[in-house]
């Protein structure tokens, strides 16, 4: 406890608020923190012991200890508790003083609140804050939007805090408004397609080609120590699989329920794709999958009924392995492709001015979708900010040849042996349709021409056509 004022206040001490709070304390600045449960306030208190850390059970003692203009940061769950917090803080602000969300707000949202704030006198940011629990306490990713000028008031204590590659903070301030909680979003839309992925070369590794826990272990940690593969989901992929359960005598990781849970942001990034017709099959899978795994009771009658007659692997082992590696290296591009294009197109739409050479370079270090790829990806936009899509840049367009033989044997793999890898399948497709100067769409178009009179376009003369098909 210091007499100091607090240069930062958090709200919602729950274990990442707690946490990026005491990172802050950690960098030598003095913070405060406040949270209804008095065990949070506790544990904040025990936690912060002989930093510059005040916890406090009461809004009027925690706002009074803030260093006025104040700057006020909400960790609380997205949604309505945003706006709860928010009725309860601004009857005690004061003109000029700073309200950062770094939840997993909504983009919506965060615009109608930064309007309905920034019309009171106050200054809002969004925040994207990627990297879990530990993120949060040793430095994590951070996705700014809102106004430049209150982005000035914290960003010396953002870029202390924010994980570091080199000298390079994992943070910067990405646009207006609800930018910074937009890019957030598209992150975990890239999350989940990514996960899918991995746990589609679990399943395909481990009911079809028959590899045990520790061989996966084995292999998981080899792709991560190699080039093309690295990156933090396929570090924690590597230590899942060495897991013991501490209730019985299996590895952890086959005693897990196989329902995932979601709290949206794959969805809403999903359903932005679709808004804004920028297809991403990859993360759109990625959310049906989720779903389709929490109808467990349907799933078990099914897998009963459905019963085809599958043949068993019985061809070179290494050769499939080493197949998949290259079909997750061509996947995960195509994942990150599909997720930076919807970026693109989302800046032009809401004029968020996105410049996505530093959204790939605040991706490197501290978030979720931390990989050696998003160097890659951040060279390409170097090259080209303007890129509509990754793929179209030529050194990545080259890796991806080199790698969709690979993706190309898997997938046949996988549809022989009866493993489902919607992931590896929806990156193939859309690799094959990206690349297609021609697609089956004329047809679709006759269909809509013939019943509903929808007229076409021709490929030899400009203008709107229509024909009596009958
Ligand atoms: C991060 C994570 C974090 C959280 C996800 C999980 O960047 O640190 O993405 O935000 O773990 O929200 O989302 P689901 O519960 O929807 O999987």
């Amino acid at each position: 406890m210091t007499q100091q004022k607090a240069e930062l206040g958090m709200i919602g001490l729950g274990v990442m608020g707690r946490n990026l709070l005491l990172n802050m304390a950690d960098h030598g600045f003095a913070v405060a923190g406040y949270d209804r449960d008095p065990e949070k306030v506790t544990a904040l208190n025990r936690e912060g012991e002989g930093k510059k850390v005040m916890a406090a059970e009461d809004l009027t003692t925690f706002l009074d200890s803030l260093q006025r203009p104040r700057s006020v940061m909400l960790l609380v769950p997205a949604g309505d508790a945003v706006d709860a917090v928010i009725d309860e803080l601004t009857p005690h602000l004061a003109d000029g003083d700073l309200i950062i969300d770094g939840g997993n707000s909504f983009f919506a949202d965060t615009d109608r609140r930064r309007d309905e704030l920034e019309a009171d006198g106050y200054h809002y940011l969004g925040i994207g804050v990627s990297g879990g629990e530990e993120g949060a306490r040793r430095g994590p990713s951070m996705m700014p939007g809102g106004s430049r000028e209150a982005y000035a008031r914290v960003q010396f204590l953002l870029e202390a805090v924010a994980a570091k590659v080199g000298d390079d903070p994992c943070v910067a301030w990405l646009g207006p408004g609800a930018a910074g909680h937009y890019v957030k979003m598209v992150h975990n839309g890239i999350e989940y397609g990514l996960m899918q992925l991995i746990a589609e070369s679990y399943d395909l590794m481990k009911r079809g080609l028959g590899l045990d826990n520790s061989r996966l272990q084995t292999i998981y940690r080899g792709w991560n120590g190699g080039d093309e593969l690295n990156g933090f989901l396929m570090e924690i992929t590597g230590d899942i699989f060495g897991r013991k359960d501490d209730r019985s005598d299996a590895d952890l990781v086959d005693m897990i329920l196989d329902a995932a849970r979601q709290k949206g942001t794959g969805m809403w990034t999903s359903q932005q794709a679709l808004a804004l017709q920028v297809p991403e099959p990859n993360i759109a899978l990625a959310v049906l999958m989720r779903d389709l795994s929490a109808h467990r009771d349907e799933r078990k009658q099914a897998a009963e009924l459905l019963q085809p007659n599958l043949p068993t692997f019985n061809g070179d082992v290494q050769q499939a392995i080493d197949a998949l590696q290259g079909a997750l290296s061509a996947a995960f591009l195509i994942t990150y492709a599909q997720g930076m294009a919807l970026l693109q197109e989302a800046s032009h739409r809401y004029d968020y001015g996105l410049q996505l050479e530093t959204v790939a370079r605040i991706w490197r270090g501290g978030c979720i979708i931390r990989a050696s790829l998003l160097e890659d990806l951040r060279a390409a936009y170097q090259r080209n900010p303007q890129l509509a899509n990754p793929l179209l840049d030529q050194t990545l367009a080259k890796r991806l040849l080199q790698r969709q033989d690979q993706l190309r044997q898997t997938v046949e793999l996988a549809a022989r042996l009866g493993v489902p890898a919607p992931g590896l399948m929806g990156a193939l497709a859309y690799f094959d349709s990206y690349r297609s100067d021609r697609l089956p769409t004329n047809l679709i178009q006759a269909q809509r021409d013939y019943f509903g009179a929808h007229t076409y376009e021709r490929i030899d003369t400009a203008g709107t056509f229509h024909t009596e098909w009958k």
